[in-house]
């Protein structure tokens, strides 16, 4: 096959940023996507409905003159957050879904939820107007292993919370580990899970690659390969359970690579590219399209794209750093060489 055409496909977890970066994160996202699920967590984080649409705004006048994009806010949780304003938000369209980040678990989350018993307010309004929750799955417990934190957070706090709101619309957000992925598939129909491209590719030895690699470090850290194994096959397994979400976050270059490098990996610029590489491998091209461009937005409950892509067979050289407005970044696949490139829209 030398060229695949698919519907316009959305990316249903992204970081943009705001100031600097949000221009050169922006059109990178909004080249090859539709919509996208914008993570708020800035520094103030979006807790309120103004703050939503004013980020909206920045986003959009940051991309250049004639692209389509369409922005999907999300509001970060806190222990105090209003249920009222989540549904006002809600209701005038401007917050799609609520982020749940437990506090400490991941870049800037301090000010995320302590114990989610302090939030069951917003969890029953949540239900009963059917606003997803998306769900950064980690407990922060220093007790707990880095590479456990996954795993025992759908065991003590996802699983009972599906038992407290068993209709709400929950989506584990950057899935890692093969308990997840049974979790999402034993689940009901309103519990799903995003797969970024970076943990279908790489597992937790990519790390320590001949030295200490900070490019290969997000959060939740990679796992073991049969983790990355399984989650493979669940991208690929036609399961409308699992999407795209890229969790492109980038950072610039001087604070990953630091005595204490942020976590996050910036797969915008290739982000299409690097999933279709993993389902060509897996012998299934033919439910890359429904991966990309139809579970999300089924989910979600809103419309299929209109528009179609072009992905082409052609070597694709991915540049050592982008950089822009003097933000460096070094994307994922770094100076390797991938087998597909984005063209953009068919006329
Ligand atoms: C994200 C970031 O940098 O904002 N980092 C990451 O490693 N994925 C936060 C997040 O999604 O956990
Ligand atoms: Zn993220």
């Amino acid at each position: 096959m030398e060229s695949l055409v698919i519907r316009q496909p959305d990316d249903w977890h992204v970081h943009l940023r705001d100031g600097a970066m949000l221009a050169l994160a922006a059109d990178l996202t909004a080249r090859q996507f539709g919509r996208a699920i914008i993570m708020p967590n800035l520094v103030p984080p979006v807790t309120t409905v103004a703050a939503a649409a004013a980020y909206r705004d920045r986003i959009l006048a940051a991309l250049p003159a004639g692209r389509t994009f369409t922005p999907l806010m999300t509001a970060y949780l806190t222990d105090t957050i209003d249920p009222d304003e989540i549904a006002a938000g809600h209701r005038d369209g401007v917050f799609t879904a609520c982020k749940l980040y437990p506090a400490g678990a991941t870049t800037n989350s301090a000010a995320g939820v302590t114990d989610i018993r302090n939030i069951d307010r917003v969890l029953e309004r949540m239900q009963q107007i059917g606003m997803p929750l998306l769900v950064h799955g980690e407990v922060v417990s220093p007790e707990v292993d880095v590479f456990d934190r996954e795993a025992v957070f759908i065991e003590t706090v996802l699983a009972p919370l599906l038992e407290r709101f068993p209709e709400l619309k929950v989506v584990l957000e950057h899935i890692t580990t093969e308990d997840a992925v049974r979790f999402v598939e034993t689940g009901g129909p309103n519990l799903a899970a995003t797969l970024t491209a970076h943990h279908l590719h790489i597992d937790r030895n990519a790390l320590f690659s001949g030295g200490l690699r900070p490019h290969a470090y997000c959060l939740p850290v990679a796992k073991r390969r049969h983790h990355k194994n399984a989650l493979r096959k669940a991208a690929v397994s036609g399961n409308p359970k699992f999407f795209l979400g890229t969790d492109s976050a980038p950072h610039p270059r001087s604070d990953k690579e630091s005595d204490c490098g942020c976590a996050g990996i910036f797969t915008a610029p290739v982000a299409l590219e690097s999933y279709v590489q993993v389902f060509e491998a897996e012998g299934a091209l033919e439910r890359f399209e429904a991966f990309a461009s139809e579970f999300g937005p089924a989910f979600y409950g809103l419309p299929l794209n209109d528009g179609r892509v072009v992905l082409r067979r052609e070597n694709l050289q991915v540049p050592q750093e982008v950089s822009r407005d003097g933000q460096h970044v070094v994307p994922f696949h770094a100076g390797e060489t991938l087998s597909w490139r984005f063209e953009g829209a068919v006329e």
